[in-house]
């Protein structure tokens, strides 16, 4: 069973049932593939959790099921202390964001962002408001008439985040939506998309091969092991929310960055799960003392949990 980590107990008793809880699931595809072993996760309201692994362990097998666009071979998934029948409702929205921005071509970018609205049913008038103010927040106010060939690969990831964020969501699912940019602009679509989730306060689940990423934005990193996946290791970043650019070169951003690399190599070798049995998150095995590295485990700590339980209200 799953061993939260003092941080997301505290969450817990601090912000209410889980937005998504995993028990036990697993998946075996048609071909006998097992992409992932049983996997215990919950993810706690406002938190911002990021499954970092070796790349074929099962990351987007596990978002996709949270997503529920694929259905496990065993284990059960709930979404806000209930079934798959209530997500979509008030309070209940998520939204999948995938690698490739996935635009139609032959429309524009508002007609893009537009497009869940429509499917839905949203009048005219409330959709194009929403669509004005899903565009502002990712910073394309101005290209809403371009078509996405006019636009880079970062502004194109751009639309394809604002059409997520036209449906309002409480749960965003990344997986690896900036993957294919350079550094730079990545950088920059972090911070943009950190920034986001400071002032929206809604719950994000992101994929990344990238420590660097995964420090910079997560409140939780969540390490899988190589196939079949499973948590391997959670380590709390606790390092306090706004985050800058200036967060980057701070000796804290380097320790937890070499924390991450250790813990992902120690993944990545690892093959039958005997050895953590009994701690299959892992939390047992984390790292301690770590000259000076903070431990994101055992020190999940009161300032992390103050800064997670401050977001709701702070600096919108
Ligand atoms: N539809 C499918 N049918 C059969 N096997 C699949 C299918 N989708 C994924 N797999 C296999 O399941 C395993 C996990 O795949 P998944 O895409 O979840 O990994 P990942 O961790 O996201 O990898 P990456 O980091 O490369 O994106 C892989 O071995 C993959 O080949
Ligand atoms: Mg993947």
């Amino acid at each position: 069973m799953a061993v939260d980590t003092p941080a997301t107990d505290a969450l817990q008793g601090a912000v209410g049932p889980a937005v998504v809880d995993v028990r036990g699931v697993e998946k075996r595809f048609a071909n006998g593939t097992q992409a992932l072993a049983p996997v215990d996760l919950a993810v706690r309201p406002g938190e911002f959790v990021t499954l970092l692994g070796p790349s074929g362990c099962g990351k987007s097998t596990l978002l996709r099921a949270i997503a529920g666009l694929t259905q496990p071979s065993a284990g059960a998934l709930r979404w806000w202390g209930g079934d798959a029948g209530h997500v979509g409702e008030p309070g209940r929205k998520l939204v999948f964001v995938f690698q490739d921005a996935t635009l139609m071509p032959w429309t524009r970018v508002r007609a893009n962002v537009r497009l869940p609205l429509d499917l839905a049913g949203v009048p005219r008038d409330e959709a194009d408001a929403r669509v004005d103010a899903s565009l502002a927040l990712v910073g394309l106010a101005k290209f809403d008439r371009h078509y996405p060939r006019e636009l880079s690969g970062g502004m194109q990831m751009r639309t394809s985040i604002a059409r997520a964020l036209v449906t309002e969501p409480d749960l965003l699912l990344l997986d690896e939506p900036f993957g294919a940019l350079d550094e730079i602009t990545r950088n920059k679509l972090d911070a943009d998309l950190l920034e986001l989730w400071w002032r929206k306060r809604f719950t994000v689940m992101f994929v990344t091969h990238s420590i660097y990423e995964a420090v910079f934005l997560s409140t939780r990193v969540v390490v899988m092991s190589a196939r079949p996946g499973r948590v391997f290791r959670e380590i709390v970043i606790d390092a306090p929310h706004p985050r800058t650019e200036a967060f980057r070169v701070t000796q804290e951003f380097a320790a937890y960055a070499k924390l991450l690399s250790e813990c992902l190599m120690e993944a990545s070798t690892e093959g039958a799960p005997s050895r953590n049995a009994g701690a299959p998150n892992g939390t047992a095995g984390a790292p301690q003392g770590n000259d000076g590295a903070p431990d994101g485990t055992a020190g999940a700590s009161s300032r992390g949990v103050a800064a997670m339980a401050g977001k709701p209200g702070a600096s919108a």
